[in-house]
């Protein structure tokens, strides 16, 4: 904490609040106090100008356009790393050695497997459920099926869940996708990377081999470490909500994937690649690009804006080059949606619209095209950032169950409703 203080005058009273200082960032002011001392709330929907708790997992710099995992900025991470290191980074907090690293992945491999009766809980869904669907369900019914992994009070259960999850949701998302297009499952192969067995998993079938391009894997493996963690965002403050309650860990994490699941959030990438489509062809973008515009349309460009960057996503640049690069190597680089996609960028980073108001392309805006060119439908986008974010919602959880300071999460309110008054008896209304 800062020596400074700021000062709060209301009704001929002043009110001091501690500032505290952070590593890197604003400062923040400290209204713990306020209520019990002034009798006044503050009203921030949306948490736009509210820190829920510390954190020293992720760092974002909205308009340097910047992120950092553990104080490693995400190109060098993307370019020089893997997504399992990277999931060590946000779970322990530094890089890990060569020995703790192959000590890491050995305890991810061990757990890739799910238990044998979950195959049968997966039959109880529909063939056409969305996978984000099904992956709630299962995600939060893993409490019933690793009971010895679900005590938060002791760490060694919180670390094999953490490693559980980790280790479980490749595998879970993609019996959600084979179940979906009628296949059998295909269980995970631990010769191969985490990114190479998500992919074997989804595309093998026990007719004929299926040999992961590198490439491919490449590109998986950078997607997740893409997503893997965001800050504060609105699934991992829900999971942070969700184990504020002390609520078993496979629980916070099927909360966390719900949230993702909206369109202003990790769906925004099925929703994107599904506006790419309709536009269908570049002399179409001024029609869209108006529409966006227009306030009473209710449409938004998806895969553009964010509440924190107000500049480029420095994810959404990876993700571009990533695309230049797979659909190069799939000989598909005239794709039509990658010629849809970098138009409508070009066109609405030039637009007063988008230039005022800092709406940049986001992580969402090129994954899609990534993911639909490897082959994967549209309702699968979703659940690959489930998986990457896996690691963020578990290091976040984790961080806030070991903080001597966390507290149930109990946002107050502005009460708008009616004062009291007396019931009034059925025949009298
Ligand atoms: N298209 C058109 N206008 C937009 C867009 C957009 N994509 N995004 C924001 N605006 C406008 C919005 O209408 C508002 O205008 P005004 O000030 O005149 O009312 C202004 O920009 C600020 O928008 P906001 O809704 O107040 O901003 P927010 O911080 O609450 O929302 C957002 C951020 C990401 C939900 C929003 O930009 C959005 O809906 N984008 C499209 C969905 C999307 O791509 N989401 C993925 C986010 S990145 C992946 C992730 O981390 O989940």
């Amino acid at each position: 904490m800062s020596d400074k203080v700021a000062k709060l005058s209301l009704d001929g009273k002043t009110y001091d609040l501690p500032v505290h200082k952070p590593t890197v960032g604003p400062d923040v002011l400290d209204i713990r106090k306020l209520y019990g001392e002034a009798d006044v709330f503050t009203y921030d929907p949306g948490f736009t100008s509210t820190a829920a708790c510390e954190s020293a997992i992720t760092y974002i710099d909205g308009d340097k356009g910047e992120l950092l995992y553990r104080g490693y900025p995400i190109e060098q991470l993307a370019e020089k790393s893997t997504h399992l290191e990277v999931c060590y980074l946000l779970l322990y907090g530094e890089l890990p050695t060569a020995s703790q690293l192959a000590d890491f992945t050995n305890r991810v491999t061990n757990h890739t497997m799910v238990h044998e009766q979950m195959h049968y809980f997966f039959r109880g869904f529909r063939r056409d459920a969305h996978p984000m669907a099904t992956m709630v369900g299962v995600v939060g019914a893993m409490a019933a099926f690793y009971h010895d992994s679900t005590d938060i009070t002791d760490p060694w259960q919180r670390e094999v869940a953490a490693i559980r999850m980790i280790a479980k949701l490749p595998t879970i998302a993609s019996m959600a996708y084979k179940y979906s297009v009628g296949q059998p499952f295909v269980y995970p192969k631990n010769s191969l990377s985490y990114s190479g067995n998500f992919l074997h998993m989804c595309f093998a079938v026990p007719a004929e081999d299926y040999v992961v391009n590198p490439v491919l894997e490449k590109a998986m493996d950078r997607i997740m470490m893409l997503h893997a963690d965001h800050e504060q965002n609105a699934s991992t403050s829900t999971v942070r909500l969700a184990g504020s309650s002390g609520a078993n860990p496979f629980a916070c994490i099927a909360a966390g994937i719900a949230c993702l699941w909206g369109p202003a959030h990790g769906g925004a990438n099925q929703a994107c690649l599904e506006m790419l489509k309709e536009i269908g062809t570049v002399d179409r973008i001024p029609e869209y690009i108006a529409k966006a515009k227009d306030k009473n349309s209710g449409f938004r460009l998806m895969g553009f804006g964010h509440r924190v960057y107000k500049n480029f996503d420095p994810r959404a640049k990876v993700m571009k080059e990533s695309a230049d690069e797979v659909l190069g190597l799939l000989g598909v680089e005239n794709n039509p949606l990658l010629q849809v996609a970098k138009e409508l960028e070009r066109i609405a980073l030039e637009d007063e619209y988008f230039v005022s108001k800092k709406l940049y392309p986001n992580v969402d805006f090129y994954s899609g095209i990534i993911l639909e060119a490897m082959g994967f439908p549209t309702s699968m986008f979703t659940p690959i950032f489930a998986i990457s974010r896996t690691v963020g919602w578990i290091s976040q959880w984790k961080e806030m169950i070991a903080d001597p300071t966390q507290k149930i999460g109990r946002p107050r309110q502005l009460y708008i409703g009616p004062t009291t008054r007396d019931y009034v008896d059925l025949r009298h209304r």
